[in-house]
């Protein structure tokens, strides 16, 4: 399995039999973006939340790719109204898919489309493939939740906000990992604009200090699982 990095909150899964999952696509509009929309490919788009940084480009992508988008309730309707696939779930149920399960979790944020669409709860998301359980917590302040579900589901890579105004700050992040307790952390959502700076590697600094492994990705590297 291959997990790969698009900056801001956009990662691309490839599956050990070559299904291609891409979380919160948020490209073009996106000046940290290594790529353009046209050059990623999908199978499936899951949607975190429905705004704009995380529905990004999934429309377009969909568009080319023919992508099943899985998303909690009330977005996989929006979705589904706009005339996309979707796969409807919520937060707390799993699902098998030909990739792998994914199962949903809750975040503490907002959630509303770039339409002013209501679009239920954002969430956080776990997609169990090829033997590993990666956790993309979505947007989220901390919540001592997370500490259950890296009880009931060990976590490989934990990919987590650092950004801070939004989301997490660091030392928020930090607790976050703590609680989670994954094989590796993987900051996420820092850098791309002006009110979100973050310096990824003082967060790594700080995780390590807590015994929490932590990688930090470049902007279109892609690592093995
Ligand atoms: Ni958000
Ligand atoms: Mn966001």
């Amino acid at each position: 399995m291959k997990l790969k990095y698009f900056s801001h909150s956009a990662f691309q899964i490839t599956t050990g039999n070559g299904k291609k999952i891409l979380i919160d696509p948020f490209l073009s509009g996106n000046p940290t973006a290594p790529v353009k929309p046209d050059e990623v490919d999908a199978n499936y788009i899951i949607l975190t939340h429905a705004h704009g940084d995380h529905l990004g480009d999934a429309f377009s992508i969909a568009d080319r790719c023919g992508s099943m988008f899985i998303c909690v309730n009330e977005l996989a309707e929006y979705v589904k109204a706009k005339g996309y696939n979707a796969h409807n779930m919520h937060i707390g149920g799993g699902y098998d898919f030909d990739f792998g399960r994914v199962k949903f979790t809750i975040a503490h944020h907002g959630s509303m489309t770039p339409d002013n669409t209501y679009a239920g709860e954002p969430a956080g998301v776990i997609v169990s493939a090829d033997g590993k359980n990666i956790y993309h917590t979505g947007d989220t302040g901390l919540f001592y939740d997370m500490k259950l579900i890296g009880e009931m589901m060990p976590i490989d890579y934990m990919l987590l906000p650092i950004g801070d105004n939004f989301t997490m700050g660091i030392d928020d992040a930090v607790k976050a990992a703590e609680l989670t307790n994954p094989k590796t952390a993987i900051p996420m959502h820092y850098n791309t604009f002006p009110v979100i700076q973050a310096d990824p590697n003082e967060f790594k600094k700080k995780a390590e200090a807590k015994g929490i492994n932590c990688r930090v990705l470049e902007y279109g590297e892609e690592i093995m699982l």
